[in-house]
C-alpha cells in the first residue's frame, strides 16, 4: 500500500476562493471588507513567519489586514489594553493574538480579554467552552478545523472510527479531540506521560500528531491503511519539519497529510473563513425582499 497524499494546498485554495467570492458579494452590497487585526508581541521567529503568511493571504481574499507589534517587553496590562481598544473599535471584525507570548505575559488574561464575537481563533474560554459542550462557537480553532476539513474532503470515515491525537495543547490537541468527538469518532489523547504510546497509536484509524518532535512518528505507530495527519511544524535551518517520518509511514498508511503542504495552508484558509464569518455575524447582508 502507498498512502494517498493529502493536498492541503489545493483544498486550502478552494476554501480561499469560496471566501473571496463571498467577500466580493458583500462588497457589491456596499459593505466594507472584513477586517482582521493580528497582535504579534515579541521576537519569536516562527511566529513572525506565520504572521507574515497570514498578512500575505488576507488581501488576496479581500480581507483588510492590520498588524500590531508591541515590543517583547510589553506587560500583560498593556497587551490587555491593546486588545480592549480593538474590541471597542467598530471597524475591527476579528482579532488574533499570536501565541506563544513572551514569558512575562499572562496568556490566559490576554485571551480572555478578546471579545468572544471577534475571536478569530476560537481560543476565548467562552468559545472553547461552547465547543467542549458540543455546540458551535462563532469561530473554530484554525488548525484543528483545517484537519477536519481535510478529513471531510478525502471522505475519511469518522463515525465510530478510532482516532488518536498526540499532543494536548490548547491550539491543536484539545480542540482537535473535541472536533473528532463531535464527528462521532472514539477519541484518545496521548501526551508526554502516555505509556506505550506507539501501541496506542497503532489502534488508530485516524492518527493526528501535534507534538512538534521531528521524526517521532514512524511506521511502528501506524495501523496499515490508517489516515495520518501530521501537524508538526518544527523549524530547522529555515525549513519546517513535521512529526512524521514520511518515507517510513507512506508505505503503511492509507492517507498521509504531509509537512509541508498539508495542514499549514488549511490553518491560513480557516483563519480567512473565520474572519469572514465573524464579519458576517456582526454586519449581516441585507435580506432580499420577498413579495
Ligand atoms: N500559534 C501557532 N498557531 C497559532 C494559531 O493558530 N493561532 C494563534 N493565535 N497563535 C498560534
Amino acid at each position: 500500500m502507498t498512502a494517498t497524499i493529502i493536498d492541503g494546498r489545493a483544498v486550502g485554495l478552494t476554501i480561499r476562493d469560496q471566501v473571496a467570492t463571498a467577500i466580493t458579494a458583500r462588497l457589491a452590497n456596499g459593505q466594507r471588507p472584513p477586517s482582521l487585526h493580528v497582535v504579534l508581541c515579541g521576537d519569536d521567529p516562527a511566529s513572525a513567519t506565520y504572521v507574515r503568511i497570514k498578512s500575505q493571504v488576507a488581501p488576496k481574499v479581500g480581507i483588510d489586514f492590520t498588524l500590531h507589534t508591541p515590543p517583547a517587553t510589553t506587560t500583560t496590562a498593556e497587551l490587555v489594553a491593546l486588545v480592549h481598544s480593538l474590541n471597542a473599535d467598530a471597524e475591527v471584525d476579528a482579532i488574533l493574538v499570536q501565541i506563544p507570548l513572551p514569558a512575562q505575559i499572562d496568556e490566559r488574561a490576554v485571551l480572555v480579554a478578546v471579545d468572544p464575537a471577534k475571536d478569530a481563533d476560537g481560543f476565548h474560554p467562552l468559545n472553547f467552552g461552547i465547543l467542549a459542550q458540543g455546540g458551535t462557537p462563532p469561530a473554530l480553532p484554525g488548525t484543528p478545523a483545517g484537519c477536519m476539513e481535510l478529513l471531510r474532503h478525502y471522505d475519511i470515515p469518522l463515525r465510530g472510527a478510532r482516532a488518536v491525537v498526540i499532543g494536548r495543547s490548547t491550539i491543536v490537541g484539545r480542540p482537535m479531540a473535541l472536533l473528532l468527538i463531535a464527528s462521532d469518532a472514539t477519541v484518545t489523547v496521548c501526551h508526554s506521560r502516555t505509556v506505550n504510546l506507539a501501541a496506542v497509536c497503532r489502534e488508530a484509524d485516524i492518527l493526528v500528531s501535534a507534538i512538534g518532535k521531528p521524526g517521532f512518528v514512524d511506521a511502528s505507530f501506524v495501523k496499515p491503511g490508517a489516515c495520518v495527519i501530521d501537524v508538526g511544524t518544527t523549524p530547522i535551518d529555515g525549513t519546517v519539519h513535521g512529526d512524521v517520518v514520511r518515507t517510513d509511514v507512506e508505505p503503511v498508511a492509507g492517507w498521509l497529510s504531509p509537512v509541508p503542504g498539508g495542514v499549514g495552508p488549511m490553518t491560513i484558509a480557516m483563519l480567512m473563513r473565520n474572519t469572514l464569518a465573524l464579519a458576517a455575524a456582526r454586519t449581516p447582508m441585507p435580506q432580499t425582499q420577498v413579495g
